[in-house]
């Protein structure tokens, strides 16, 4: 018995013992051979048989099977069933030792469960969100925004050094457009008035104009060509666009709850370091003149050509992206720099990868290009015609208030409907696109996502606040409401009976507990949140099951007790998962 009152098993260690004395080999080495396989329905454990089999001459599943069958000739009573397959002997644990071991380490842990510090002394670099100065905050980065947010959560979660990165798109040939057309039909009141629409009227006015005279594309390239030998007129225009335009994408990122550890334009990498990278491709021989530019040949990696400086002397976004990743490395010395965007952007990104890895640096197998699939509206593709888009600030606010109109409907006493509904329409929003894996494209459907009881956002929203509200009502009123302690005060004592959890549906629930940690891990390792949110929703399933099946605060000690322990792991579990996703907890909606 410890502190808490119950029989806490150290099981690797005493399966290690278990181990030991079969195979007569030493605890320590066959402890860190011990696993957790992902799903716990295939065992609580697993002993992978492969090491033995040099020392034994003898397969691993003919091992296995030995292992197994001793084990269950002398089977302690905490473990439930030893059992091959094929090269693994799984192990099962009896099933009070288990709610027992589940429910303390969820409950002892609270919001550090499944924190598994796999990451110290790592060093990650998650770049995403990067919309592009002057054109609004749209459809288009919500993806990677969302997407980029999660991963970076995660990865401090496991106790990763993350740093996070925006790369804005706020260098190129559209600005030199854009101060040709602002020159000539703009004006600074309706700049400061509309920021961003009036920037997208100038250049989609500068398009029109310039199909009928053609010698504006020529002074739109004398504007870039002027920019970048740092002419002070059109880069205090310049400068002020890129201010106007971080106020829309502020107020984006404010709702999404999403900052950034370093926002850093394109623009930076300009001068000696384009110069640089030149440099060293052509010391590398790698190097190439084609119609007056330079080129990187990459026929051998059957990919088109990279172009990396244009025959005008222009840098492109592809030399840029060279230098930024030289810089991340020299800066933040990463082990792994990862890029969010749109998977139409695959090749561009295998592309300057490849020349990277040519120019032989080291640490170029650390690069790695995360893609994700776009939306698909009802009517096919969102239109992306020049300035006809869709501004993430609408999606946000039609989020919202359709969510305020299905609270107003389904709880119209609720406090703080506005906040609740901004917390809640958003949250779906974000669900959804973290549900399926990142590649698939997502399905743009507000009835779906917003649905209180689907596999959305609202939904594991709603059992969390109804988990909160049980527990809740289990405290007398004057109580302060503190769930973690609750849970713990729960489980200490001999009047919690971990045996009274051994049915069906709240054992399901704690394996689904227990599987949270290898599941976040997952997670990390492919970059796909959706391992997290679909363990969410299965846990927010069978939770439910749990509840309409059995009386919770009508029921006498020591029931009430296990059910109100069950119920804290439940709440602790949703909340660090929807963290994790960047979606917020609302104790009551
Ligand atoms: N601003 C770019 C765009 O909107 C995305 C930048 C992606 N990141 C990068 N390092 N290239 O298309």
């Amino acid at each position: 018995m410890d502190e808490y009152g119950i029989k806490r098993l150290d099981f690797t260690k005493s399966l290690a013992e278990v181990l030991s004395t079969h195979t007569k080999l030493p605890k320590a080495e066959l402890e860190i051979s011990i696993e957790t396989p992902p799903d716990s329905k295939l065992g609580h454990f697993a002993f992978p048989c492969y090491g033995l089999a040099k020392k034994l001459k003898k397969s691993p599943p003919a091992i296995a099977s030995e292992l197994a069958e001793k084990i269950e000739a002398n089977r302690p009573s905490w473990l439930g069933e030893a059992r091959s397959t094929g090269p693994y002997v799984n192990f099962f644990l009896n099933r009070t030792a288990f709610v027992n071991a589940v429910l303390f380490e969820v409950l002892d842990a609270g919001p550090e469960y499944g924190a598994n510090g796999k990451g110290e002394g790592q060093s990650i670099v998650v770049e995403y969100s990067s919309p592009n100065i002057a054109k609004h905050f749209h459809i288009g980065h919500l993806g990677t925004t969302i997407i980029g947010k999660t991963l970076d959560n995660i990865y401090r979660f496991l106790g990763y050094d993350v740093t996070s990165i925006n790369h804005l798109g706020d260098w190129g040939t559209q600005f030199g457009k854009l101060i040709t057309a602002y020159l000539k039909w703009g004006n600074e009141d309706e700049v400061n008035k509309k920021e961003i629409s009036e920037l997208v009227r100038l250049y989609v006015k500068f398009h029109e104009e310039a199909d009928k005279d053609p010698s504006l594309n020529d002074e739109a390239r004398s504007w870039v060509i002027k920019m970048q030998d740092g002419d002070e007129e059109s880069l205090r225009i310049w400068q002020w666009f890129c201010e106007l335009s971080m106020y829309e994408f502020e107020r984006v990122y404010d709702r999404l709850d999403i900052s950034f550890d370093l926002v850093r334009g394109e623009s930076y990498y300009n001068g000696k370091m384009m110069e640089d990278v030149a440099e060293t491709l052509d010391k590398k021989g790698l190097l190439k003149e084609s119609e007056g530019a330079k080129i990187v040949d990459l026929e051998a990696f059957n990919m088109p050509p990279s172009l990396i400086l244009r025959s005008d002397g222009g840098t492109l976004y592809t030399t840029r992206d060279i230098a930024a990743a030289i810089d991340r490395y020299k800066t933040f010395k990463f082990d792994k720099c990862l890029y969010v965007t749109g998977n139409e952007q695959s090749l561009h990104f295998a592309q300057w990868m490849k020349v990277v890895e040519l120019m032989g640096y080291p640490w170029a197998g650390g690069l790695e290009h995360i893609p994700y699939g776009m939306y698909l509206f009802e009517k096919g593709k969102m239109s992306t015609r020049r300035g006809d888009v869709i501004k993430v600030e609408d999606l946000l606010d039609e989020a919202v208030s359709k969510t305020l109109e299905i609270i107003n409907e389904k709880n119209p006493d609720l406090n703080n409907k506005e906040r609740v509904a901004e917390q809640v329409g958003i949250g779906a929003l974000k669900f959804n696109k973290l549900y399926n894996s990142r590649i698939k494209d997502t399905v743009f459907d507000w009835d779906r996502m917003l649905s209180f009881d689907g596999e959305t956002g609202p939904y594991v929203q709603y059992t969390h606040a109804r988990a909160c509200s049980v527990l809740k009502k289990s405290l007398s009123a004057e109580s302060r409401m503190d769930f973690g302690a609750l849970g713990l005060a729960l489980i200490s004592g001999s009047s919690f009976d971990a045996d009274l959890l051994a049915d069906d549906e709240p054992f399901e629930v704690l394996r689904i507990i227990h599987d949270f940690p290898a599941k976040i891990q997952d997670a990390a390792e492919v970059y796909e949140p959706y391992i997290i949110a679909r363990h969410l929703i299965a846990l927010a399933q069978a939770y439910n099951a749990f509840y309409h099946k059995h009386q919770i605060l009508a029921e006498e000690e020591p029931v009430r007790r296990a059910r109100l322990a069950l119920t804290a792991a439940v709440r602790q579990v949703l909340k660090t998962g929807l963290g994790l996703l960047g979606i917020a907890a609302p104790v009551v909606m």
